[in-house]
């Protein structure tokens, strides 16, 4: 589909590079050209994240989506599982998740292998979905009195990377915005937790509360979790405001935060509303073209030591 937004001169600039217009649109040929070359490096072994902020709206699911879908479509093979009841990850991916659909709640609560709810995506060649149903949200009362309960996703998803006949280059966990058993098992399962921090006022209410949490999951239940990940979203260049959260989430947590950051933009915001992912919608969209940069820049890095 193609968008005024996207329509970038590839060739040359026909305009005067000295207005900020002209500006604006020869970075973003460079950076769509950038990211049109761009190999990346497959991990090893799966890289699982846990992509957490108990705040609603902070764009979770957006960037689990969207980073997923960048993933795939440089070449990797990547897994979104859907742990939230809303199933609005389920929903971007285009995948079917009405009531009766096989889903996550079957795996956690009724011990159904992976592999028997997993879809394929339509978006990219390989990129594959657990999605998540409407019975979701019974699940943080029934999993109180099940056996294991903290362990019940690692276990599904590890018998599932395990009897994969293909290996998986990253899993992505998008949570509820709680710190509920279900955001518990995600923290369990994974090795990596990547934070998705908005660019406003309050953005670091919270945190403190939400590594607190983390912390206490290292020590008991999975030695092998780290914030590996920040990824600063709906960034407004333009405000004062947002500029300062940024410097402040850096300068707590300077190893963590990506450079690149999400801009605030419609595109990302309408792509779900077609079932697709921004990479897919409008692909050289200011907003895709920071998503594959940020894609980009987690395969880069690696996994933490
Ligand atoms: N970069 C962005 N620009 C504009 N809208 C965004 C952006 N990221 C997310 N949104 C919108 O903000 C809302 C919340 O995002 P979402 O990813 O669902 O957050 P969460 O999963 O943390 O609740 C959604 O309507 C989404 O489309
Ligand atoms: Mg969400």
């Amino acid at each position: 589909m193609k968008h005024p937004e996207s329509e970038v001169n590839e060739q040359s600039t026909p305009f005067d590079e000295t207005t900020p217009l002209a500006r604006e649109i020869a970075e973003l040929t460079r950076r769509r050209q950038a990211v049109a070359k761009a190999a990346l490096p497959l991990p090893s072994a799966p890289r699982v994240f846990t992509v957490a902020n108990q705040k609603g709206g902070v764009g979770k699911t957006t960037s689990t989506v969207n980073l997923a879908a960048a993933l795939a479509r440089t070449g990797a093979r990547v897994l979104v599982i859907d742990l939230d009841p809303q199933g609005n990850a389920s929903t971007a991916l285009g995948v079917e998740h009405r009531s009766e659909t096989a889903s996550v709640y079957d795996v956690i609560i009724n011990d159904v292998p992976m592999a028997d709810v997993v879809q394929k995506s339509p978006e990219f060649a390989a990129l594959y979905c657990v999605p998540a149903t409407i019975h979701l949200a019974g699940a943080e009362i029934e999993l109180v009195s099940l056996v294991a309960r903290e362990q019940r996703l690692r276990s599904a998803l590890d018998q599932f990377l395990q009897d994969s006949a293909e290996a998986y280059h990253y899993v992505f966990i998008d949570c509820p915005p709680s710190l509920g058993l279900l955001t518990i098992n995600a923290f369990v399962a994974a090795q990596e937790v990547l934070i998705p921090i908005q660019c406003e006022y309050y953005a670091l209410e919270g945190l403190s509360q939400l590594l607190n949490n983390i912390k206490l999951i290292e020590r008991h239940l999975n030695p092998k979790l780290r914030v590996s990940t920040i990824l600063m979203t709906m960034y407004d260049s333009r405000t004062n405001l947002a500029n300062q959260v940024v410097d402040d989430v850096r300068d707590h947590f300077p190893q963590q935060v990506l450079t690149t950051l999400i801009p605030r933009s419609v595109r990302i915001s309408e792509a779900p509303s077609y079932g697709q992912s921004v990479i897919s919608y409008d692909q050289n969209s200011p907003g895709s073209l920071s998503y594959l940069e940020a894609a980009s820049e987690i395969a880069h890095r690696g996994a933490p030591q």
